[in-house]
C-alpha cells in the first residue's frame, strides 16, 4: 500500500527511511509517539524554508531522534541510545559517513539544554523538538508526562511554567522562524495554563520563577 508521506518528505532515500522508522518506531511513551515525530518534522520544514540545508540529513535526524525510549523514562540516555542506533541504521539507507556524523551529533545533542557549540543541523533539531513542548499538543504532552510521573494535574501545570521560564532564561532561540513559532505556540500553551490556574496564580508564578522576560517577549509586536 502506498504511504501518504508528509509533503516535505520528497526524496526516495527519505521515503524509505520514513517507512522504516514509522513501522519500527518503538517509543512506548505516549508523549513521544510518532505524532510527536510528525510535528517535529513539520517544525523543521518551516524552519528550513529559507536555509541552505540538506533535507535528507535534517529529516533523518528528526525521524530518528526519539526512535526508542525507556517506557518509564528512567533512562535519560535516550539521546545517546538513538544517536548510536542512527549510526547502525542509516548506512543501510545509503547515508555517507559524513552525513551520519552530522545526524548522530544532532541526535546526541537534542536533549542537552545547555548552550553548547551546535551545528546548524543540531540547532534546527533542538529547537524543532523544544517547540513541541508548546501549543495545545505541548500542553497535552506535559499532562501525560507529569501525571504519568504521579503528579497532580495542577502541580504538573505549575511545573510547566517553572520549566519553560527557566529554559527561556537559559537558552535563546537562534532561528527567526523558531522565535516566531515559539511566540505562537507559547501563547497557546500559556492561555491554556491561565484558564486552569487563574490570573492571580499565574502572575505569582511569573514572579516566583523569573518569567517576566518570557512574558515580555510574548507581548512584543510581531
Ligand atoms: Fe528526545
Ligand atoms: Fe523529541
Amino acid at each position: 500500500m502506498e504511504t501518504n508521506y508528509p509533503v516535505f518528505i520528497q526524496s526516495e532515500k527519505l521515503k524509505r527511511l520514513y517507512d522504516y522508522v514509522k513501522s519500527n518506531y518503538s517509543s512506548p511513551c505516549k508523549a513521544h509517539g510518532f505524532s510527536h515525530i510528525l510535528r517535529v518534522l513539520k517544525n523543521i520544514s518551516l524552519m528550513i524554508e529559507n536555509l541552505d540545508i540538506n533535507k535528507d540529513i535534517i529529516y533523518a535526524a528528526g525521524l530518528m531522534h526519539d526512535y526508542t525510549r525507556d517506557p518509564n523514562r528512567i533512562s535519560k540516555k535516550h539521546a545517546e541510545i538513538n544517536a548510536e542506533l542512527s549510526k547502525k541504521i542509516l548506512h543501510k539507507f545509503k547515508y555517507s559517513k559524513d552525513e551520519i556524523a552530522i545526524i548522530e551529533k544532532a541526535i546526541r545533542e537534542h536533549d542537552n539544554k545547555k548552550e553548547i557549540n551546535r551545528s546548524i543541523y543540531s540547532t534546527i533539531l533542538f529547537e524543532a523538538d523544544k517547540l513541541d513542548t508548546f501549543g495545545k499538543e505541548g500542553f497535552d504532552r506535559w499532562i501525560i508526562l507529569g501525571t504519568g510521573d504521579g503528579l497532580s494535574r495542577i502541580n504538573t501545570i505549575k511545573g510547566v511554567l517553572k520549566i519553560q521560564f527557566r529554559f527561556f532564561n537559559n537558552y535563546r532561540y537562534k532561528l527567526n522562524v523558531s522565535k516566531k513559532l515559539l511566540k505562537e505556540k507559547a501563547r497557546i500553551l500559556f492561555d491554556l495554563i491561565l484558564d486552569e490556574i487563574g490570573k492571580e496564580e499565574f502572575d505569582s508564578l511569573i514572579n516566583k520563577h523569573n518569567g517576566e522576560e518570557f512574558i515580555e517577549f510574548l507581548n512584543e509586536n510581531d
